[in-house]
Parts: C-alpha cells; sequence; structure tokens
C-alpha cells in the first residue's frame, strides 16, 4: 500500500521519543481521552454519504487549543488502526512540531515551495503512535495564506487524501488571518474550538460567517477548558457538541 512505502521513508526524529501535551497518549484511561475516543466517534458518524479524508480543526481566536486538540484528535484515530497524516498549516506560529518533540528545520513551506524538488516523503515524520505521520509547518514564510491558496498545495491535499484515511490540518487563528478560511473551504470537515469564557459571542459569530462564506462543512463545536467538578478532570476539559 502507498501509506506503507510513506511510512517506511518516514524521517524519524531524534527527540521523537519526546512526547509533549498528549494526554490521550500520557494518559490513555483518563476522562478526557475518553472525550476525544467519543469525538472521534462522532466525526466518523457525522459524515454519512461520504467518507471523510480530510479535516480541519480551527479556532476564531488564539490559544484556544486548537493544536492540542489536533494533536489529541491525530493520536486518536491513529490508534483506532487508521492511517493518520496530521499536518501543521498554522504557518504563521508553528507548533505541532513540538507537541511530539520533533524538529522544524523543514516542513511543509519547503515542500510548498518546491526547495530541492523533494517530494513529500522527505519531510514526514514518524511519531510513537503506529500509523500517525506528521508534517511540520516548517520556516515561517511571508506568504502564508498565498502559499495555502497555491496549486501545489491544492494538489497535496488531494495526494495525501489518496495515501492516509485522514488528513487533519491545524490552522493559525481565524479572525485577524484568511488561512483557515482557505482551507476550510476545500477539506471535507472542520471542528471548530471554541475557548470557554475567553472566546465571545461575537467572536464566535464573526468567525462563523466567514466559514459559510466559503461552505464549511462544521461537523461539531469543541468548547475547550470548560470547567468541571472533578479535581482531576479540571485542568483538561473537552466538550463536544454537534452544530444545528
Ligand atoms: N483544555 C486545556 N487545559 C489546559 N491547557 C490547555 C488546554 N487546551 C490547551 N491547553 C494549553 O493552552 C496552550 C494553547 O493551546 P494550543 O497551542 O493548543 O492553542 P492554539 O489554539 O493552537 O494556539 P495558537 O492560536 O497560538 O495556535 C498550550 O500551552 C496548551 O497546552
Ligand atoms: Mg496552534
Amino acid at each position: 500500500m502507498m501509506v506503507e512505502v510513506a511510512k517506511k521513508k518516514a524521517k524519524k526524529s531524534k527527540q521523537s521519543h519526546r512526547i509533549y501535551g498528549l494526554i490521550t497518549l500520557a494518559r490513555p484511561n483518563s476522562h478526557v481521552s475518553e472525550q476525544f475516543r467519543t469525538l472521534r466517534t462522532n466525526i466518523q458518524f457525522s459524515m454519512v454519504d461520504k467518507k471523510l479524508k480530510s479535516l480541519i480543526v480551527l479556532s476564531a481566536t488564539p490559544a484556544a487549543g486548537k493544536s492540542t486538540v489536533a494533536a489529541n484528535l491525530a493520536v486518536t484515530f491513529a490508534l483506532q488502526g487508521n492511517q493518520v497524516l496530521l499536518v501543521d498549516c498554522d504557518l504563521r506560529r508553528p507548533s505541532v512540531h513540538r507537541e511530539f518533540g520533533l524538529q522544524n528545520q523543514e516542513g511543509l513551506t519547503n515542500l510548498l515551495a518546491n526547495q530541492n524538488g523533494n517530494g513529500i516523503d522527505a519531510y514526514l515524520h514518524s511519531c510513537e503512535v503506529e500509523g500517525l505521520s506528521i508534517l511540520t509547518g516548517g520556516p515561517v514564510p511571508p506568504n502564508p495564506a498565498e502559499l495555502l491558496s497555491s496549486n501545489r498545495m491544492k494538489q497535496l491535499e488531494k495526494d495525501v487524501a489518496e495515501r492516509f484515511d485522514l488528513v487533519i490540518y491545524d490552522t493559525p487563528p481565524l479572525l485577524g488571518f484568511t488561512d483557515a478560511q482557505i482551507l476550510a473551504g476545500r477539506v471535507d470537515g472542520t471542528i471548530f474550538v471554541v475557548h470557554y469564557e475567553e472566546d465571545t459571542k461575537e467572536d464566535v459569530l464573526k468567525a462563523s460567517e466567514s466559514l459559510k462564506m466559503v461552505n464549511a462543512n462544521v461537523l461539531g463545536v469543541v468548547y475547550n477548558r470548560a470547567p468541571v467538578g472533578q479535581k482531576d478532570q479540571s485542568y483538561y476539559y473537552y466538550s463536544y457538541h454537534y452544530e444545528e
């Protein structure tokens, strides 16, 4: 299978044994990990007529928890036996590499700029999780939105959709940048992370409007950092809701 080929060629980072902030790996039996499994099931059931091949995780404002949700979701899908690719499309402040303790000297930006003429295999990282490959963001470019709108990016999305069971894209905040909006119009499904009590109603409405403009398929909303009663659950908490 093509994915197997990609995996064999995948580059292993020197630091790839270090896992940061990945509760689904650190505490697989925790309440939060269970919530990620529920989120996975809900996402799988949300697409009835069409197979879900690509997902974007976005939020209206910065620091809502997009990268954390994207990384844990990628782990959760891979642990189910899926071949998953996590792509860091936050080309303004790439962070996915940090979650997995990977290097980010090279990544998506080099691939899109066609530096050295290398294909994607030269940039893929494997990690501790079998079936999970990672494409880090690479050096911050001067023109992220232009790169994400490019034909090379569109072709890349098509190629990886064929090679992997699921591709998850992490993005910069929606308000202020067009990057996430560009991708949301092309992927199969969108997961909207809302920072509980930080994101205002206005933020969420503005973000929803921009998603409507590109006909984004919003599969659901993750309320991140919502308080819960029990002490051991209060640090990480995710709650998933369907949009109407
Ligand atoms: N539920 C949570 N409980 C506690 N800490 C969290 C939670 N979700 C995210 N964090 C932490 O909050 C910080 C911001 O999270 P994250 O980087 O995932 O947000 P982001 O939306 O991707 O931010 P950015 O807009 O900068 O890309 C990180 O340090 C992360 O570990
Ligand atoms: Mg982020």
